[in-house]
């Protein structure tokens, strides 16, 4: 299953906190057989776990009851026969590229927003960040 989704940093969720995240979310994803990319800016998480169902379901709802970031939306939800982010247990996306990106994305609107962003151009737009990406 392929499952993308946004959600907003919370006010105390600096480097050192996505530090975290990402540590410990490549532990367990490495006991779970999930694999994604976690890409953030200063606002945004936008976040693609691939696995099984069950290995989903149970992570999604850590995730989603994680105090580190609010206002989790679905983007993306899809039945998948192989893997696109294999590579990564959880891929840590730099920031500039998905600031980048979204800009060109959202370009003529200065404030771009990724809860507005189509399921399908959110997983094409993590497809074009993981091309620049070294695997894990
Ligand atoms: C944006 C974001 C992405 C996360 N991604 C994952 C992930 O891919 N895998 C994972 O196990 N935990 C992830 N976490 C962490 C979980 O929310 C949770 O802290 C972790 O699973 C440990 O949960 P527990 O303390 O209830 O055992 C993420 C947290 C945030 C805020």
């Amino acid at each position: 299953m392929d499952y993308i989704y946004v959600s907003t940093l919370s006010k105390n969720c600096d480097s050192n906190a996505i530090g975290d995240i990402l540590s410990q979310s490549r532990e367990h994803n490495k006991k779970s057989h999930i694999t994604g990319l976690l890409s953030h800016n200063q606002t945004y998480f936008l976040q693609c776990l691939e696995g099984s169902r069950d290995a989903i379901n149970d992570t999604y709802h850590h995730i989603l009851n994680d105090q580190r970031h609010s206002n989790v939306s679905i983007l993306y939800f899809k039945e998948i026969d192989c893997r696109s982010f294999g590579d990564w247990s959880m891929g840590d996306i730099p920031q500039s590229h998905l600031t980048t990106l979204l800009k060109l994305q959202f370009s003529g609107s200065e404030h771009f927003n990724p809860y507005k962003m189509s399921g399908e151009s959110a997983y094409l737009m993590l497809l074009e960040l993981k091309k620049n990406l070294p695997s894990e």
